[in-house]
């Protein structure tokens, strides 16, 4: 069964499971060293009409970890430039036979518009204001890696609530995974009908992350904030900003998560971007694995070649992995690195 991934908040908890599960099957994978199946002949257009490093070179690694033949198309360069609509360039690449799109845009809802006239499996790579699945799904990995699972977890999103896609694809995942939510930010920064969002709404950083387990601060989207909306950035970072003071009333052991690109200095300070508690690099990574289970779960649902995986099988396995990498770098410490 071919389908697509265009938000979180449709998915039933059995679908975010097999793709969190195919993702730690995947991860396990690789970090073995092992084969994965590959699938030769499929070819999936990645159109990214806004910028992206994170989300673009994931897509591409999973595409080509799994065998598969991508090719990159964006808005200048294309004849999208020279005034094509959206719905005739996806109506073209479906006839130039891809058989699946991985889409970026600014406009919250294109993906869907895009599936529309596709026919095959689109991916949303993030969709305005709306969605970005792939997104929540590594960043739920990286808590469930370091935190063993999401139920009873008390998670704050902190910061542009209003204007960011990865705080609505994290705000269904994690609740549907058990966990108890705050949002926080400035009043101008959050959403108009919160009843929209599922999650308690918190004004006051220190109330808003006290006693987390994870915060997760997300960046200023200045480039679609209406002028006005922030008196200074000065005055968000004294108010804001996740650094070592205002952690001290967090859990001790909380961890803390950004899904790029930061804006250091503003968000995080340096301390807390590349502390100990700080998750990033490992979301980033697990970007790849959520994404080769997006398309795996795209084009194959989970129970064709590759069995279905739950996520405690997929943990098994990432730590079976895990203990084969050290094994393996103790190695080639007692050979001089020559193994
Ligand atoms: C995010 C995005 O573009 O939605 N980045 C990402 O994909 N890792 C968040 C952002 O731009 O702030």
């Amino acid at each position: 069964m071919k389908r697509s991934l265009l938000g979180i908040r449709g998915l039933e908890l059995a679908e975010i499971e097999d793709l969190l599960g195919l993702a730690a099957h995947y991860k396990a994978r690789i970090l073995a060293g092992e084969e994965i199946q590959r699938v030769p002949r499929r070819a999936i257009g990645l159109l990214f009409f806004e910028g992206s490093t994170r989300t673009r070179v994931s897509f591409e690694q999973a595409a080509a970890y799994l065998g598969y033949r991508s090719t990159n198309f964006a808005g200048p360069g294309s004849s999208m430039a020279k005034g094509e609509t959206l719905k005739d360039t996806i109506l073209t690449l479906k006839y130039e036979r891809l058989d699946a799109i991985v889409m970026r845009h600014n406009a919250s809802g294109a993906t869907q518009l895009a599936a529309t006239f596709f026919g095959g499996p689109v991916i949303n790579a993030g969709d305005g204001e709306h969605e970005h699945p792939t997104q929540a799904l590594a960043d739920a990995m990286t808590i469930i890696e370091r935190k063993g699972s999401i139920q009873g977890l008390k998670i704050a999103i902190v910061g542009d609530v209003m204007h960011s896609r990865v705080a609505r694809s994290n705000a269904w995942l994690l609740t549907k995974l058990g966990a108890e939510l705050n949002l926080v930010g400035p009043r101008t920064l959050m959403p108009p009908v919160m009843s929209h969002l599922p999650g308690a709404i918190q004004y006051d950083l220190l109330a808003g992350i006290e006693g987390c387990d994870v915060v997760m601060c997300l960046r200023l989207q200045r480039e679609r904030m209406d002028s006005g909306l922030l008196s200074s950035i000065g005055e968000y970072r004294r108010l804001y900003q996740v650094n070592q003071r205002a952690l001290r009333v967090a859990k001790r052991d909380a961890m803390v998560m950004h899904p790029g690109p930061i804006n250091r200095g503003i968000e995080l300070d340096d301390l807390t971007a590349d502390g100990v508690a700080s998750a990033i690099h490992q979301q980033v990574e697990n970007g790849i694995f959520v994404r080769m289970a997006a398309l795996h779960w795209a084009f194959d649902g989970s129970g064709t070649d590759t069995p279905t995986l739950r996520l405690a099988d997929g943990k098994k396995a990432a730590k079976k992995a895990a203990k084969a990498e050290k094994a393996e770098k103790s190695e080639r410490a007692t050979t001089g690195g020559k193994a």
